[in-house]
């Protein structure tokens, strides 16, 4: 598998710079773990179970003549979540090393915690010169996990952890790639296996392309760029794509985007993809917020952490790596991708706070401030999914910081119009990892966004700023069912862990892949 896709080219001296290269192929076995011949078997530990270890792990340990027994009984191995040991086994069984890796207090297993653990033996084997590892934590699944889940976790997990990012570094020393990722001692059921082990597949790879495209600087990846980017994943996945230039969308009546793009010598462009999956049934519209680079434009942000706006296109990278993914898996729906992209940026031709813009609705919208660009555009992106036939839209938008202050870097905000809708992108969020929390639509915060001279504002003052924005999105969005995903605070990753390196995350990538799925009816 590749871990970066073909269509990512950096423009930076490409020799140094890791990108399409890297494949690890995903195996799943038969086999049992004590036969796994590879570089290391990575085998599950978990934290107070007074020396009791998984049967897996205890197998193991009667080969190597109970030596995991004696460091978990020493204190050496304390099951903590992610924590690594590697043992050499000196011969006693085929594998050369075993990896035991920490798993948290049994009673509170969730597969987030298998997924992260196993990102972070994947990681550690790898910079250890690890080139062929083995599996088997997918054996300890939470009670109420399908085994199809535990194996999805481990696969997408691995992926996830073995990116490395710095896209643009020359002199970097890289490590050798994993090339193969087997998961053992699968021997039930295993057609459904293998199966849930290609979506993983291709969902790892997806949030990977997601991640590349939001670490990429604001310079590389512009409105057009990620346009031109739409285009190629478009001609490799089999999608249909159409790519409006500026005078098509303010034809089309777009004011409210078109104020936002105002500020930039870049000119935006509307990217809307296109996955006929089925005859007839729901069209699921993905809506993806595009800013290339938010400085806030007139009502401009302080400098100090301004660079990190160029994370503002999370929404968009997550709706094409999801659509792609969908695309390539053959889901039996109709999706349609929506990106508004634009750069926010101030000039004498941006747009400014007191100004009244309309919207394709035909609602007007005084401006109070230009940093509440995220939901003038996604307003008519709504509006256009709708035009096009959209029965059910989810957005996903690096939208507010209010939500940074409301769910720290853990958890996305989800809200909605239609409490179905609304309970399974929750639902897709927990099988694909991603903790996501809801948020109200009370009546009562509309009134915030009250405006004596039009429609309403672009802003609802500092009390519940994420749910006003919501609210402030829910206006355009007609008669449909409507989900919305906050992603400000989980679209990007502060500082290495375990699981991951820093930067980008994918965030709401699988979370829309899982969705999909879902309303396809599941996978063939
Ligand atoms: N892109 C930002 C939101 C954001 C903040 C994303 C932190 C990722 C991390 C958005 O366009 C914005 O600037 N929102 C303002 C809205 C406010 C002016 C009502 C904000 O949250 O400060
Ligand atoms: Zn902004
Ligand atoms: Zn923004």
């Amino acid at each position: 598998m590749r871990i970066i896709p073909e269509s990512l080219a950096c423009d930076y001296d490409a020799g140094a710079v890791r990108n399409e290269e890297a494949e690890v192929r995903i195996e799943v076995s038969g086999q049992a773990a004590a036969e796994y011949a590879g570089d290391a078997l990575v085998v599950p530990v978990m934290e107070g179970e007074g020396g009791l270890l998984p049967p897996v792990t205890a197998q193991i340990d009667q080969l190597l003549e109970g030596l995991i027994g004696r460091l978990v009984g020493a204190g050496e191995i304390r099951g903590k979540p992610s924590e690594v040991t590697v043992l050499h086994t000196a011969g006693r069984l085929p594998a050369a090393r075993v990896a035991v890796v920490g798993l948290g207090k049994g009673d509170e297993l969730e597969l987030i915690g298998l997924r992260r653990a196993m990102g972070a033996a994947a990681r550690f084997l790898r910079d250890r010169g690890c080139s062929r590892i083995g599996a088997t934590l997918h054996s300890v699944n939470p009670a109420s996990a399908k085994s199809e889940d535990a194996v999805r976790a481990v696969i997408e997990g691995a992926c996830v952890g073995l990116y490395t990012g710095g896209e643009c570094r020359t002199q970097k020393d890289l490590p050798e790639e994993i090339e193969q990722l087997s998961l053992v001692g699968l021997a039930d059921d295993r057609d459904k296996l293998v199966t849930a082990a290609r979506v993983a597949e291709v969902a790892g790879r997806a949030t990977n392309y997601a991640r590349r495209l939001v670490n990429l600087p604001g310079n590389e990846v512009t409105p057009v760029r990620l346009a031109e980017e739409a285009a190629q994943l478009a001609s490799q996945s089999g999608l249909e794509v159409e790519l409006l230039e500026p005078a098509q969308i303010e034809a089309l009546g777009m004011g409210a985007f078109m104020a936002v793009a105002a500020g930039s010598e870049q000119p935006p462009r509307l990217i809307v993809l296109r996955h006929q999956g089925a005859e007839g049934g729901p069209t699921l519209a993905l809506i993806g917020k595009g800013i290339t680079f938010d400085s806030g434009g007139i009502s401009i942000k302080p400098s100090d952490r301004m660079h990190l706006m160029k994370e503002d296109m999370a929404g968009a990278a997550a709706v094409l790596a999801a659509i792609g993914a969908a695309a390539r898996l053959e889901l039996r729906l109709n999706l349609l991708g929506i990106i508004p992209a634009a750069e926010n940026l101030p000039s004498g031709k941006a747009y400014k706070p007191g100004d009244v813009v309309k919207a394709l609705s035909g609602k007007t919208i005084e401006i109070i401030t230009t940093d509440a660009e995220g939901r003038l555009l996604l307003a008519d992106a709504l509006s256009y999914a709708r035009q096009l036939g959209a029965t059910h839209l989810v957005d996903v938008a690096t939208l507010t910081g209010a939500c940074v202050v409301a769910l720290g870097h853990v958890a996305a905000g989800v809200m909605g119009n239609d409490s179905a809708l609304v309970e399974a992108v929750l639902d897709a969020g927990e099988r694909a990892g991603e903790r996501m929390w809801r948020l109200p639509l009370f009546p009562e915060y509309r009134s915030q966004l009250d405006s004596k001279v039009a429609d309403l504002m672009n802003v609802g003052g500092r009390p519940a700023g994420t749910i006003t924005a919501g609210w402030f999105l829910r206006e355009f969005v007609g008669g449909a069912s409507w989900a919305h995903i906050d992603i400000a605070g989980t679209a990007w990753n502060e500082k290495d862990q375990p699981h991951q390196v820093e930067g980008a995350t994918g965030a709401g990538t699988r979370t829309l892949i899982a969705l999909a799925e879902q309303m396809a009816g599941g996978i063939t």
